[in-house]
């Protein structure tokens, strides 16, 4: 996600921007900038990549001014580069803006003000709110009637979407207008002027006694003070939070440990990784560079990936297959390297990977393109060598995850793959334009799912925990999107709790499993509603005849499951096909319950490592 940063103090601004930016790296972003207030002009510098290259730019440059913006991007409205950055400007190059968030009318908006004249040198949403203000600022000057702040507050009012707003001028040196509206602001006063940022992080050298804004708040931020304000410019008195977290808490956010903040982070992942792919009713995805009739081409797909990104590839088989009815395979990267697929310039690789630099899949795709195979990487980190080296690209928006135990990334890889099984559907014809359209609305309306059971499942969870700690192994099982969602339930529990953990298909007991079955063997069942429902409530039974402690995830309104099950852990309903989605949730939250019961460190197992760049 996006940083926001701004200081006007008596100190020069430069270096306390910078060190704010890179106090908010951990975040993840592909581009940074700044905006300096030199005498009376607006200094812009930006550079695509590391928050040091554009430190390293700044050495350039004589930037003494004491008031600036700054801002490090993750692209979502045009491809990440120096022309993208933030801070952007007014045609005039007298107002400078930083933004978090997504304007979501932004296409209208800069259509009309095209219309009237305006010149735009960006891609981006953001760019429409430097002429928006440019706009209502010199109507109001002109008139006597209002400033940078009333400006501000009547551009913002033409928004619709999110956003976290630091906005200057060089009418009026000295102040930063910032507002909000579903995005963090946070301001507060240090001893040596006024500082905001979209995290406490970036500027709690400065100050703990901090304010975070509410949305439809504002504040106007000078070198001797702050005032607050709301959107019709009526003076507020906003309530101090004195923060007595450490760094380390801080860059948690307030969570014991960066699992349990990067679940919380999951209903943004979803919500970024859809933004801008649904335009005029089709679905877009530009970063493959594929049209239409060379997807359609296409008569094979192969994912490959390790560890919790296979499981993701596991889940986007199901989808690929049902609704683009082209065969898919999914393997394990170190497998697939080794062994001589069946790859034509038809065939599609697909190599999932967060960390983007993973040892087997960069060899795997390696080998599947001289093998003539068109490969996809999805990854989280921009300029990996995962990005690096494939044919098209598509950036899963979990921003930086620092836990070892994959989360937030997992689910952007599903929703990833999930509008790639769309897209293939809507190139072959399989899938309609109203189909597209449907799904696309169910997808995104996960996000509100997840958030509730973030919100409502906890007392569930710990209650299941508490039945499965003491075990020494478990069992997860399921059928159909089930099963590939047990798959990473059971690798979660493994990697951070070290309780040994097996995944079935559900339909697999029979055959083997359930010799294993006994009062200290629980079962985790995924048991949502589904075409298999009542084959997965059937293994149930066989398992609790057998004494195991079953724990169901289930679909709210399912009375019955209460029947079959000792512990019920209740998520929404949605449509089968998003099910992961949902039902990993519950999942990561289990497992990092028993590991806390454990006493096992979550963010950082035993044995493990974020990244795996050895064979
Ligand atoms: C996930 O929780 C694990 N840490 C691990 O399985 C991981 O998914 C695997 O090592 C693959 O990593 P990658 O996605 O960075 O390629």
């Amino acid at each position: 996600m996006c940083g926001i940063v701004g200081y006007t103090g008596a100190a020069p601004a430069e270096p306390i921007l910078i060190e704010g930016l890179s106090r908010m790296e951990y975040r993840g972003y592909d581009s940074a900038g700044v905006a300096v207030q030199q005498g009376e002009a607006i200094e812009v510098v930006c550079r695509k990549g590391k928050v040091s290259e554009l430190a390293h730019t700044l050495e350039h440059f004589d930037l003494d001014g004491t008031c600036g913006i700054g801002h490090t991007r993750w692209a979502t409205h045009g491809k990440p580069s120096e022309a993208n950055a933030h801070p952007h400007t007014s045609c005039a190059g007298d107002i400078a803006v930083v933004h978090n968030g997504i304007i979501e009318n932004f296409a209208e908006l800069r259509e009309a003000l095209i219309g009237r004249g305006h010149v735009f040198k960006s891609e981006t949403d953001t760019e429409v709110v430097a002429h928006l203000v440019e706009e209502a600022y010199h109507r109001l000057r002109e008139a006597g009637t209002g400033d940078l702040r009333a400006a501000v507050a009547e551009a913002a009012s033409q928004l619709v979407g999110a956003y976290g707003l630091a906005v200057m001028a060089e009418g009026e040196p000295g102040t930063l207008i910032v507002c909000r509206k579903d995005s963090p602001i946070v301001v507060g006063r240090g001893e040596m002027g006024s500082y905001v940022a979209s995290d406490i992080i970036a500027m709690i050298d400065a100050t703990r006694d901090v304010v975070v804004l509410a949305d439809d708040q504002m504040a106007s931020l000078t070198a001797e003070g702050i005032a607050y304000f709301d959107m019709d410019g009526n003076p507020l008195e906003p309530e101090v939070t004195h923060v007595d977290w450490d760094i380390d808490v801080a860059e948690k956010g307030g969570y014991p440990d960066f699992m349990l903040k990067e679940i919380h982070e999951q209903p943004r992942v979803i919500r970024d990784t859809l933004a801008g792919r649904l335009s005029g009713g089709a679905l877009t995805i530009d970063e493959l560079d594929m049209t239409p009739a060379e997807l359609n081409l296409i008569d094979r797909v192969y994912v490959i990936a390790c560890g919790t990104s296979y499981h993701a590839g596991l889940i986007a088989k199901n989808l690929i297959e049902g609704w683009a009815r082209i065969p898919c395979e999914v393997e394990v990267a170190s497998e697939f390297r080794y062994r001589n697929p069946i790859i034509t310039p038809t065939t599609l690789v697909v190599a999932v990977s967060q960390s983007g630099e993973t040892a087997d899949t960069l060899a795997a795709i390696r080998d599947a393109r001289v093998r003539g195979a068109k490969v996809f990487g999805i990854t989280n980190v921009v300029g990996s060598p995962v990005a690096r080296e494939s044919d098209g690209v598509i950036y899963t928006k979990a921003n930086k995850e620092i836990a070892v135990a994959s989360t937030k990334s997992f689910l952007g890889q599903v929703v990833s793959l999930t509008l790639l099984a769309m897209l293939l559907g809507q190139s072959t014809g399989r899938l309609t334009g109203g189909q597209i359209k449907l799904l696309f609305s169910e997808l995104a309306d996960t996000a509100e799912a997840v958030e509730r059971i973030l919100a409502e499942c906890g007392p569930a969870v710990e209650e299941a925990a508490r039945a499965m700690v003491d075990a020494t192994s478990a069992l997860f099982i399921g059928r159909g999107m089930g099963a590939a969602t047990s798959y990473e339930g059971a690798l979660k529990l493994k990697e951070i709790s070290y309780l040994h953990a097996e995944a079935y298909a559900a339909g697999e007991m029979k055959h083997g499993p359930i010799a294993l079955i006994d009062e200290n063997f629980p079962v985790v069942a995924i048991a949502t509603d589904s075409p298999v429902y009542d084959k997965v409530v059937s293994n149930l039974q066989e398992s609790r005849a057998r004494g195991a402690c079953i724990i169901a995830v289930a679909t709210e309104g399912d009375e019955d499951i209460a029947k079959h099950a000792d512990h019920v852990i209740y998520i929404p309903k949605v449509r089968d096909a998003f099910s992961p989605i949902t039902a990993s949730v519950p999942l990561q939250l289990l497992s990092r319950e028993v590991a806390v019961l454990r006493g096992c460190d979550v963010d950082q197992p035993r044995n493990l490592a974020k990244s795996v760049t050895v064979e």
